[in-house]
Protein backbone atom coordinates (compact mmCIF):
# COMPACT_ATOMS: atom_id res chain seq x y z
CA UNK A 1 0.00 0.00 0.00
CA UNK A 2 1.21 3.63 -1.01
CA UNK A 3 2.13 5.51 2.09
CA UNK A 4 0.74 8.98 3.14
CA UNK A 5 4.41 10.60 4.02
CA UNK A 6 6.82 12.22 1.86
CA UNK A 7 9.71 14.49 2.50
CA UNK A 8 11.06 17.55 0.92
CA UNK A 9 13.51 19.97 0.67
CA UNK A 10 13.74 23.27 -0.87
CA UNK A 11 16.87 23.74 -1.91
CA UNK A 12 19.57 26.24 -1.43
CA UNK A 13 19.34 28.48 -4.59
CA UNK A 14 15.37 28.65 -3.69
CA UNK A 15 15.86 29.64 -0.05
CA UNK A 16 18.35 31.96 -1.11
CA UNK A 17 16.20 33.61 -3.82
CA UNK A 18 13.21 34.21 -1.58
CA UNK A 19 11.12 31.57 -3.11
CA UNK A 20 10.45 29.15 0.26
CA UNK A 21 7.16 31.19 1.00
CA UNK A 22 5.66 31.07 -2.39
CA UNK A 23 7.13 27.23 -2.86
CA UNK A 24 5.56 25.96 0.83
CA UNK A 25 2.08 27.86 -0.32
CA UNK A 26 2.32 25.12 -3.71
CA UNK A 27 2.65 22.42 -1.73
CA UNK A 28 0.27 23.21 0.71
CA UNK A 29 -2.35 24.27 -2.21
CA UNK A 30 -1.46 21.41 -3.83
CA UNK A 31 -3.04 19.22 -0.97
CA UNK A 32 -0.01 18.65 0.99
CA UNK A 33 -0.60 19.21 5.17
CA UNK A 34 3.39 20.04 6.25
CA UNK A 35 3.47 18.05 9.88
CA UNK A 36 7.23 19.14 10.21
CA UNK A 37 9.21 22.15 8.81
CA UNK A 38 12.78 23.89 9.45
CA UNK A 39 15.47 26.05 8.32
CA UNK A 40 19.02 24.28 8.68
CA UNK A 41 21.88 23.58 6.40
CA UNK A 42 23.45 20.04 5.09
CA UNK A 43 27.36 20.00 5.91
CA UNK A 44 29.26 18.80 2.71
CA UNK A 45 29.82 15.24 4.64
CA UNK A 46 25.73 15.42 5.25
CA UNK A 47 24.90 16.43 1.66
CA UNK A 48 27.01 13.49 0.25
CA UNK A 49 25.81 10.97 2.35
CA UNK A 50 22.51 12.01 1.65
CA UNK A 51 22.53 11.73 -1.91
CA UNK A 52 24.97 9.01 -1.73
CA UNK A 53 23.23 6.82 -4.76
CA UNK A 54 24.89 9.28 -7.10
CA UNK A 55 27.98 8.84 -5.85
CA UNK A 56 29.18 7.13 -9.48
CA UNK A 57 27.45 10.39 -11.30
CA UNK A 58 29.63 12.59 -13.16
CA UNK A 59 27.47 15.88 -11.32
CA UNK A 60 27.59 14.25 -7.54
CA UNK A 61 30.75 16.66 -6.92
CA UNK A 62 28.62 19.56 -7.80
CA UNK A 63 25.59 17.90 -6.59
CA UNK A 64 27.12 17.78 -2.62
CA UNK A 65 29.13 21.50 -3.20
CA UNK A 66 25.25 23.11 -4.30
CA UNK A 67 23.46 21.22 -1.74
CA UNK A 68 25.44 22.48 1.34
CA UNK A 69 25.79 25.91 -0.52
CA UNK A 70 23.44 27.28 1.93
CA UNK A 71 20.68 27.09 4.17
CA UNK A 72 17.68 24.65 2.81
CA UNK A 73 14.14 24.06 3.97
CA UNK A 74 13.30 20.41 5.04
CA UNK A 75 9.86 19.10 5.45
CA UNK A 76 7.53 15.69 5.80
CA UNK A 77 4.20 16.50 4.31
CA UNK A 78 0.97 14.19 4.86
CA UNK A 79 -1.10 13.32 1.74
CA UNK A 80 -2.54 10.76 -0.43
CA UNK A 81 -0.28 8.17 -2.24
CA UNK A 82 2.53 10.95 -0.57
CA UNK A 83 5.27 10.24 -2.58
CA UNK A 84 4.36 9.85 -5.89
CA UNK A 85 1.61 12.17 -6.15
CA UNK A 86 4.40 15.03 -4.56
CA UNK A 87 6.64 13.79 -7.13
CA UNK A 88 4.09 15.01 -9.74
CA UNK A 89 3.33 18.48 -8.53
CA UNK A 90 7.11 19.00 -8.54
CA UNK A 91 7.78 17.56 -11.91
CA UNK A 92 10.15 16.65 -13.59
CA UNK A 93 14.09 16.52 -12.53
CA UNK A 94 15.79 19.03 -15.42
CA UNK A 95 12.73 22.04 -15.34
CA UNK A 96 13.01 22.30 -19.25
CA UNK A 97 10.99 19.24 -19.31
CA UNK A 98 8.50 19.78 -16.06
CA UNK A 99 5.03 20.41 -17.10
CA UNK A 100 3.28 23.49 -17.05
CA UNK A 101 2.00 24.87 -13.29
CA UNK A 102 4.57 22.22 -11.57
CA UNK A 103 7.20 23.51 -8.59
CA UNK A 104 10.12 23.02 -10.86
CA UNK A 105 8.34 24.59 -13.59
CA UNK A 106 7.78 27.74 -11.61
CA UNK A 107 10.98 28.15 -9.86
CA UNK A 108 14.21 25.74 -10.73
CA UNK A 109 17.05 27.70 -12.61
CA UNK A 110 18.33 24.47 -14.25
CA UNK A 111 18.23 20.80 -14.07
CA UNK A 112 21.37 20.77 -11.13
CA UNK A 113 19.39 23.56 -9.43
CA UNK A 114 15.91 22.69 -9.21
CA UNK A 115 14.91 23.88 -6.58
CA UNK A 116 13.58 20.98 -4.20
CA UNK A 117 13.89 17.50 -3.67
CA UNK A 118 11.14 14.81 -2.96
CA UNK A 119 11.65 11.14 -1.77
CA UNK A 120 12.02 8.51 -4.51
CA UNK A 121 10.38 5.85 -1.97
CA UNK A 122 8.32 5.41 1.10
CA UNK A 123 11.38 3.68 2.79
CA UNK A 124 13.41 7.15 1.58
CA UNK A 125 10.96 9.52 2.79
CA UNK A 126 10.91 7.54 6.03
CA UNK A 127 14.71 7.25 6.68
CA UNK A 128 15.19 11.47 5.36
CA UNK A 129 12.44 12.45 7.49
CA UNK A 130 13.87 10.87 10.64
CA UNK A 131 17.64 12.04 9.58
CA UNK A 132 15.86 15.76 10.08
CA UNK A 133 13.08 15.36 12.24
CA UNK A 134 12.91 13.91 15.99
CA UNK A 135 9.93 12.26 17.19
CA UNK A 136 8.81 15.01 19.35
CA UNK A 137 9.07 17.22 15.75
CA UNK A 138 6.19 15.54 13.45
CA UNK A 139 2.87 16.93 14.12
CA UNK A 140 0.52 14.20 12.95
P1 LIG B 1 15.75 14.80 -6.02
O1 LIG B 1 16.34 13.46 -5.59
O2 LIG B 1 16.59 15.98 -5.62
O3 LIG B 1 14.32 14.93 -5.60
O4 LIG B 1 15.71 14.84 -7.62
P2 LIG B 1 15.20 13.72 -8.64
O5 LIG B 1 14.79 12.49 -7.91
O6 LIG B 1 14.20 14.37 -9.55
O7 LIG B 1 16.52 13.47 -9.48
P3 LIG B 1 17.76 12.52 -9.14
O8 LIG B 1 18.03 11.72 -10.37
O9 LIG B 1 17.55 11.82 -7.84
O10 LIG B 1 18.96 13.56 -9.00
C1 LIG B 1 19.24 14.18 -7.76
C2 LIG B 1 19.61 15.62 -8.00
O11 LIG B 1 20.86 15.71 -8.64
C3 LIG B 1 20.90 16.89 -9.45
N1 LIG B 1 21.16 16.51 -10.82
N2 LIG B 1 21.98 17.18 -11.58
N3 LIG B 1 23.52 18.08 -13.76
C4 LIG B 1 22.76 17.00 -13.92
O12 LIG B 1 22.69 16.38 -14.97
C5 LIG B 1 21.98 16.55 -12.78
N4 LIG B 1 21.18 15.50 -12.75
C6 LIG B 1 20.66 15.46 -11.50
C7 LIG B 1 19.55 17.57 -9.32
O13 LIG B 1 19.66 18.54 -8.26
C8 LIG B 1 18.67 16.41 -8.90
O14 LIG B 1 17.51 16.86 -8.26
MG1 LIG C 1 16.00 11.58 -6.41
Amino acid sequence: MAGNRTFTMIKPEAVASGNAGRILDAIMAGGFKVVALKLTRLSREEAGAFYEVHKERPFYGELVDYMASGPIMAAILEGNDAVASFRVLIGATDPTQAAEGTIRKRFAESKAKNAVHGSDSDENAAIEGAFFFSVREQHA
